[in-house]
Parts: structure tokens; C-alpha cells; sequence
């Protein structure tokens, strides 16, 4: 689905464009873009969304290459559950400070503590952290399926602590432990930057990714704003979420705590709006690595095709397809 963004791209873009939409189809190959990709990537792309549509998508699609706009982690999860098909990304430096704040050894030493826990892995995380993971989770289902575990299991949550924190308050899980991982570009949206926008514009609703370090204080304003005593609304909500609510809003001002790749989006959903990011600033590096002239080369490029071994694949993979079908998910010891 091509989504146009706002402002019309230059002539050698769209000549770009052209030649990666050729190739694409002559290759029977698509592009999977997250919503923070750049505008122009996600303008190309096949389909665009978040981590848990991109990896359903990713499961289903009948291309035989799948050329994945967004971060190492995320290529990884579309070749652990696309395993014949040819992934690239065409960034191979594009990784994520989230996804490296936990290693497989961390997490052996970790679970050796807790040896009988159910561990819960944000798919922000390596291969070979999944692949010691019994269920991984996106931010579009973390809390439900944390809320799926029975409460007299250890449950070991990581990487991301804003995350965890924010699940564990909506499910009032008793024995969820969690690791104390952080993305640099969320952690950064902090409590600081929440309270000066929330008091410069007092009537404007707020949407806020469950990373941010503002979370915490995101929660109390929803929790103060359900008894009426403020007038500003708050939801907390994964990307695909935050589209759309944009979509339906009857707000006329919303700030929105993420990284600011989303802004297009949701200017295109709803125009009539007035999107404001809560630190204009939060912009991902990783996210922003693909330029057009890697993306067309990848298309056909054996250097950017990303490999997992297929042994920790294997083993990651179950923890992978919980996360993406609800029916696999079964805690019994
Ligand atoms: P979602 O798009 O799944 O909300 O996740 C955001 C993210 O962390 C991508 O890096
Ligand atoms: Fe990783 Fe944060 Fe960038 Fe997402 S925004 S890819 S979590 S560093």
C-alpha cells in the first residue's frame, strides 16, 4: 500500500522510487517498513506498520524476498519466521541500543536465579536472547500477554524497564521481575519534556509509547485525568495504536511521546489535527541509516541478507510465533 506523504518528494526521489518499485517486481520481492522509517521509505514500501503487524506480515507473505526498512532485530524476526524466504535489510549497520542492553549471557546468568520463570522477551532483543525466551511480545500485546501468566509463576521481563514498569502496573503481575534495559531515543522523551509540554498546552491530548521515560508520569496523568481533574486525555499506546487513534480523534492538539519518524503518519491520517512531538529531537539513528541508493541495491545485494543460524532459530522461533498467534500460548510446567 502506497502511503503519499504530505509534502511532494524531489525528481531524483521519485526516479529512485520508480526503480526500486521495478525492481521490487521483478524480483517478486516487497518492502516491510516500521513507522519510523523515513516518509520516503515508507511512501515505496509495500506495507508499513508496526513491529507486531510487520511481523505477522512478514509470516504470510508470498514474496520470496522480504526487504526489511527498519532494524536489525526486526529482519531477524521476519528470517526466524520466514525462514526459506530471502530477508535483507538494507542497513547493515542499523542495530538497536535497546535490543544490545541485554545479552544471551546476561540472560542465562539471570534466568539461573529464577529457574523455574516464564521469561518474557520484548522483540526488541537479539536472536539469541529470543531463543532463550518462552514467549516474546511487542508493545502492541505485552500486557495481555503478561496478563495470560498465571501469578504464582516468576515471570523475567526485559529488556526495556519503562515497558516493564508499565506492564506490570496494568496487570498487577506479583512475581514479574524486570531487567533494567532502556532505548536511548524513549528514555530520552523523559519526565522533564512531558511536564513542560503538558504545561504549556494544557487542553491538548496525549499519546505515548510505553519506552518513554515519561511513562511513569504519563500513567498518573491517566489515572488523574479518568477522575476529572485534569482535562487532558492519555492513552499509552504501540505506533500502530497511536495511527489509529489518529484516525478518530476528536481532539484538535495531541502530543505524542516517540520517535518522531510517526509524525508524517500521523499528519496524513488526520490533517485536521495539530501532532506535536513531546521532544522534537527523538530521532533514532538506527531507524534513519537507509538511504535510497542502499535500499535499491539491496534488493539484489547478497552482502545485506541477513542470516540466522539456523540452530538458534530453531529455538527461538516457538517464542516468536507465541507472540504472533495467541492459540500457542500455554504455561503449564
Ligand atoms: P512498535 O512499533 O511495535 O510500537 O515498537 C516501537 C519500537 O521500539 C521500534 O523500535
Ligand atoms: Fe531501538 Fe529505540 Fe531505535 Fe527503536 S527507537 S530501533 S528501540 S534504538
Amino acid at each position: 500500500m502506497l502511503i503519499m506523504s504530505i509534502i511532494a518528494p524531489p525528481s531524483d526521489m521519485i526516479d529512485y522510487q520508480r526503480q526500486i518499485r521495478s525492481l521490487l517486481e521483478q524480483e517478486n520481492a516487497i518492502i516491510l517498513a516500521h513507522n519510523y522509517q523515513p516518509a520516503w521509505i515508507k511512501d515505496v514500501a509495500d506495507i508499513s506498520g508496526d513491529s507486531l503487524y510487520l511481523s505477522q506480515r512478514a509470516g504470510d507473505t508470498d514474496a520470496t524476498t522480504i526487504v526489511f526498512c527498519g532494524v536489525r532485530f526486526m529482519a531477524e524476526t521476519a528470517k526466524i519466521l520466514s525462514p526459506t524466504k530471502r530477508v535483507v535489510l538494507p542497513a547493515d549497520d542499523a542495530e538497536c541500543s535497546l535490543a544490545d542492553s541485554i545479552t544471551e549471557s546476561d540472560l542465562l546468568a539471570w534466568r539461573a536465579q529464577y529457574p523455574d520463570a516464564i521469561v518474557v522477551a520484548y522483540v526488541n532483543t537479539s536472536a539469541a536472547v529470543k531463543a532463550q525466551a518462552d514467549v516474546c511480545c511487542t508493545s502492541a500485546n505485552a500486557v495481555e500477554i503478561v496478563a495470560s501468566i498465571p501469578h504464582d509463576r516468576d515471570l523475567l521481563f526485559l529488556p526495556d524497564q519503562f515497558l516493564g514498569a508499565y506492564v506490570k502496573r496494568m496487570t498487577a503481575h506479583p512475581n514479574m521481575h524486570i531487567w533494567m534495559g532502556e532505548c536511548h531515543v524513549h528514555a530520552d522523551i523523559s519526565p522533564e519534556h512531558l511536564e513542560r509540554k503538558m504545561l504549556n498546552n494544557p487542553t491538548a491530548t496525549l499519546m505515548v509509547h510505553p519506552e518513554c521515560g515519561c511513562t511513569t508520569p504519563a500513567l498518573y496523568q491517566m489515572a488523574t485525568a479518568s477522575s476529572g481533574s485534569t482535562r487532558q486525555r492519555v492513552s499509552i499506546l504501540s505506533t500502530n495504536q497511536m495511527i489509529e487513534e489518529a484516525k478518530t480523534t476528536s481532539a484538535q492538539h495531541v502530543l505524542v511521546a516517540t520517535e518522531i519518524g510517526i509524525m508524517s503518519d500521523l499528519r496524513a491520517a488526520n490533517p485536521e489535527v495539530r501532532f506535536e512531538a513531546v521532544n522534537p529531537e527523538a530521532r533514532c539513528p538506527y531507524m534513519n541509516r537507509i538511504t535510497p541508493q542502499r535500499l535499491l541495491d539491496s534488493i539484489t545485494s547478497t552482502a545485506d541478507e541477513v542470516f540466522v543460524d539456523p540452530a538458534t532459530a530453531a529455538r527461538a522461533r516457538l517464542a516468536v510465533e507465541r507472540m504472533v498467534h495467541p492459540e500457542l500460548r500455554s504455561w503449564s510446567r
